[in-house]
């Protein structure tokens, strides 16, 4: 990726009216996460059914365990990295409106970004499938599976987005508002094969923004949504910018 490159994103970033960011699981890779598709991913590892609403209400005992392993024992001990704190660095300085991100790992907010749409959820909060009750994860007890609720017994289920279930409604309107305002939209880390997450780039483009993707491979996006295709790890593009977007 060449220093010209760099210099113009930097520009287009700082002139922008409103900036927007679209995450995917690639930005939190270099955190130790590993992605869901590619090279060393985890649907090549696991069978994604575990996370079939359906499956999941029906073999709740089969799913649990998986979900424990991946997403608590796991993904528990990873912390943001550069990608995720250059983006909260922008938010603060004025420069980025909000990340939409398709990642549960709460890792934008741990890093310090304040406006983050969750567009499938967040792992941290679990949530009775009959009576609503919602728990911290941190408090439960994930020894016992498959979760019952303390309060009626019901199935508890991670209260992120299962495949087959609804869009959260706030965070698809808000994510919808972001992208038919913004002028800039920054897509990193995803493949664009998930809907309806991959409209939000889209409408972004429809409406006029100007598209930046940083990915080491192309996605579905590179063809016919991105103008400039930064190729490359997330956390090491951000960390080029940085210096170009606060001290240049
Ligand atoms: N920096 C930037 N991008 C990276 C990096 C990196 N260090 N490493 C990998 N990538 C890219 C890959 O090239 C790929 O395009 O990140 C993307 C990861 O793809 P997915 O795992 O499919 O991630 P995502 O698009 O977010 O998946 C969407 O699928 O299973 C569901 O709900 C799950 O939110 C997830 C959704």
């Amino acid at each position: 990726m060449d220093e010209r490159t760099l210099k113009d994103v930097a520009s287009i970033i700082k002139e922008a009216k409103y900036c927007m960011a679209f995450t995917g699981a690639g930005v939190s890779v270099e955190s130790g996460i590993p992605p869901f598709r590619g090279e060393n991913s985890l649907w090549t590892r696991y069978d994604p059914t575990i996370l079939d609403l359906k499956y999941f209400q029906q073999y709740p005992e089969e799913s649990w365990p998986v979900i424990r392993e991946i997403f608590y024992d796991f993904f528990g001990k990873a912390r943001p990295n550069k990608a995720h704190e250059v983006l909260a660095r922008m938010e603060q300085a004025g420069m980025l409106g909000c990340v939409v991100t398709q990642n549960i790992d709460n890792l934008h907010q741990e890093a310090g970004s304040k406006v983050v749409h969750e567009f499938h959820g967040n792992s941290q909060q679990l949530v009775c499938m009959h009576c609503g009750f919602r728990q911290g994860a941190a408090e439960a007890d994930l020894k016992v599976l498959p979760l019952r609720c303390a309060h009626c017994g019901g199935l508890v289920k991670p209260d992120f987005i299962f495949f087959g279930e609804r869009i959260p409604e706030k965070a698809y309107a808000d994510s919808l508002e972001a992208a038919r305002k913004a002028d800039v939209c920054l897509i990193m880390g995803s493949t664009g094969e998930v809907m309806p997450a991959a409209l939000i780039p889209q409408e972004a483009r429809r409406n006029g923004a100007v598209v930046i993707e940083i990915n080491p491979e192309d996605s579905l996006f590179t063809r016919d949504v991105t103008h400039i295709h930064l190729t490359g790890k997330a956390g090491e593009v951000m960390a080029a910018l940085e210096p170009l977007l606060f001290d240049a």
